[in-house]
């Protein structure tokens, strides 16, 4: 066990918890976390193997495969999480997927598939779960990025897809708030994962990028995906109840350089 792990505090028993993009990087990570925290996760993804090898961690962990731009993907998401446990507590929106755009390269069945990953389909899973969450005074956290708030040049379409869901938690957060669900966002600077092979970019550019972004990073290093699951796992903490609508950036300082 880490260090990390030996400092986790939040306390998750008996919630039910879905994560998406639960098969690797972030997701994975949070899927565990909450699982150790005393959560029922039903981990989303496309790949069942992925999914199976994050189950493989815990069995608090179920894998649900599924593509979430399926139109009927998000319900059947939700009614998969309260047929197996009659509730909704936590919704971690977390899969997502990064694109290098250029402005005169634009593409637009890149951008509606990037829009319908990144922003319609954490709207549609929401919106599925949201009665669940209204019953149980539940939480929303929202998977953003520092991009979605600061300019990437060559990468728009996925800084605004950032954005806008960090708009959507601002929204969602004063519209549910009477209900009692909170909503936040987690901006997570450069961190290990399979985004940038699944940005379709080649290894040597991968490293070169991963070098690059660790020297601009003023605390010297890339993130971790299980030092940013812990914040993921503070915002939908049960015991956090006066925060809502924020965007917290954990980025070792990439916000500011
Ligand atoms: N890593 C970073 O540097 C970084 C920085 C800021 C923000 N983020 C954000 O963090 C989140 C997690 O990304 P990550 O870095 O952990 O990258 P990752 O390892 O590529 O994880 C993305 C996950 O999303 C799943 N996914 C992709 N398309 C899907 C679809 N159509 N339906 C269902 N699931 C789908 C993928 O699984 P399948 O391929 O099996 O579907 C994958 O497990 C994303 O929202 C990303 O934008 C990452």
């Amino acid at each position: 066990m880490t260090e990390t792990q030996q400092h986790q505090h939040t306390d998750l028993q008996g919630r039910v918890a879905i994560v998406t993009g639960a098969g690797s990087g972030i997701g994975r990570a949070t899927a565990i976390a909450m699982a150790r925290a005393g959560a029922r996760v039903l981990g989303v993804g496309r790949r069942h193997e992925a999914l199976q090898a994050t189950a493989a961690h815990h069995p608090g962990i179920v894998a649900h495969p599924a593509d979430l731009r399926a139109p009927e993907a998000p319900a059947q998401v939700a009614q998969a999480a309260t047929r197996q446990w009659g509730r909704i507590d936590v919704l971690v929106n977390n899969a997502g997927a990064t694109a290098m755009m250029p402005l005169a390269e634009t593409d637009a069945d890149r951008v509606a598939a990037l829009f319908a990953l990144n922003v319609t389909a954490p709207s549609l899973l929401a919106a599925a779960a949201l009665p669940h969450l209204r019953d149980r005074k539940g939480t929303i956290v929202n998977i953003s990025s520092t991009y979605g708030h600061r300019p990437l040049p060559g990468g728009a379409h996925y800084a605004a897809s950032k954005a806008a869901i960090e708009q959507l938690t601002r929204s969602w957060a004063l519209e549910l708030a009477p209900e009692g669900v909170r909503v936040n966002a987690l901006a997570p600077g450069p961190t290990e994962s399979e985004a940038l092979s699944a940005a379709g970019l080649a290894e040597a550019d991968i490293d070169r990028i991963k070098e690059a972004e660790a020297a601009r990073i003023p605390l010297g290093r890339r993130g971790d995906p299980e030092e940013v699951a812990q914040w993921v796992l503070r915002l939908a903490d049960p015991g956090t109840t006066w925060l809502t609508g924020q965007v917290l950036t954990i980025d070792g300082g990439l916000e500011l350089a």
